[in-house]
């Protein structure tokens, strides 16, 4: 049994994921489109199977996990040991480069990191079909992290949720000028995570049931804009697509409301610029979190920075380009 460590960089739906038909195996209730981010946000992890360890431990960003987490990644875990017909209990270390819990998706970074460290650790010649079905259920949004470029995951039919895994629509180099530029407006903790708000919205919100039967047609529009290049499509599905969800949250009961002041500025921000251009050349999308991700042009990142500069509550900007998915670090870069 070796140690392996792998970074993993969170991906941003584009084309959401919100409600599940099974949340013991993260099994979604929708198709969705995510763009894979580079390593401007990216989590490092190190697994170790060994019989020196009694009891499976997380430690994450140099403090010990919290039962929920580590209870997560005792899924991904057990279903690697199973597959890999071995007993041992495993030590994990992870490490994000950025704020935890902040709405930027650390949990995809961070199970899709696990489960590529894990099943290496494991002496796994892991797929990577395989490998987002065990980074699935750790966190659903973590299946598409397994893999660079543009993604799918297939919700897929069967109850077992082995046809339910991220395949690649397009690959990292597909779209070179393609930028995210990501406003931090709070890096705080969430007040209601996405299991349980997706959960209560299924549960309470009317317009849901629309978003269900209606978004079959904006996965299809979705891929043929990104297979094509056509980046008014794009944007424009892109920000529909965030608005949707944004609604569907605020129709749920009691309601869920993830956007601030700061996103509402954002959002017209990108409106004015765009208008000002006469073409649409930012398109912002929002996951469970205030912080928003603006697709871009390379050539246009300027004139979004610009924009944000004059919205005082954004504390940070960070700009990604499309990344290739994760990678295996040498033994040197262990984290222990
Ligand atoms: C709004 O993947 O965090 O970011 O499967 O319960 O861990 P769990 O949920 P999670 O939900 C992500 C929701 C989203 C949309 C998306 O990434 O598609």
């Amino acid at each position: 049994m070796q140690k392996s460590t792998w970074v993993a960089t969170p991906n941003i739906a584009v084309v959401k994921y919100w409600g599940k038909k099974d949340s013991q195996l993260n099994l979604p209730a929708n198709n969705s489109i995510s763009v894979t981010m580079d390593e401007a946000l990216s989590t490092k992890t190190t697994v170790e199977f060994s019989e020196k360890y009694k009891e499976d431990e997380l430690v994450l960003n140099k403090m010990r996990a919290s039962e929920s987490d580590l209870g997560r990644a005792v899924k991904v875990l057990d279903a690697i040991r199973k597959m890999a017909k071995i007993k041992y209990r495993a030590r994990v270390e992870s490490q994000n480069n950025f704020p935890t819990a902040a709405g930027l998706a650390s949990s995809a970074s961070g199970f899709a990191a696990l489960a590529c460290a894990a099943s290496d650790a494991a002496g796994l010649k892991a797929s990577a079909r395989q490998l987002s079905i065990f980074a699935r259920l750790g966190s659903g949004s973590a299946c598409r992290s397994v893999l660079g470029g543009f993604v799918e995951w297939k919700a897929g039919k069967k109850k077992d949720g082995s046809d339910s895994y991220a395949v690649q629509v397009a690959s990292n180099n597909h779209w070179p000028q393609l930028r995210n530029v990501i406003a931090v407006v709070n890096p705080g903790r969430k007040k209601v995570g996405s299991s349980e708000g997706m959960e209560l919205t299924a549960n309470t919100s009317p317009l849901y049931k629309e978003r269900i039967r209606t978004i079959g047609k904006t996965i299809a529009k979705m891929k043929r804009a990104i297979i094509q290049r056509d980046l008014q499509s794009f944007l424009e599905l892109t920000m529909r697509e965030s608005s949707h969800l944004h609604a569907v949250m605020l129709d749920t009961f009691p309601p869920i409301i993830y956007l601030n002041d700061i996103s509402r500025q954002i959002i017209e921000g990108v409106h004015d610029l765009n208008a000002k251009k006469g073409r649409l050349v930012a398109g912002y999308t929002f996951d469970a979190g205030p912080n928003a991700h603006i697709y871009t042009l390379e050539a246009h990142v300027g004139e979004v920075e610009d924009m944000l500069s004059k919205i005082s509550g954004v504390k940070k900007v960070i700009v990604c380009k499309v990344g290739a998915g994760p990678r295996r670090l040498p033994s040197s870069e262990s984290l222990f």
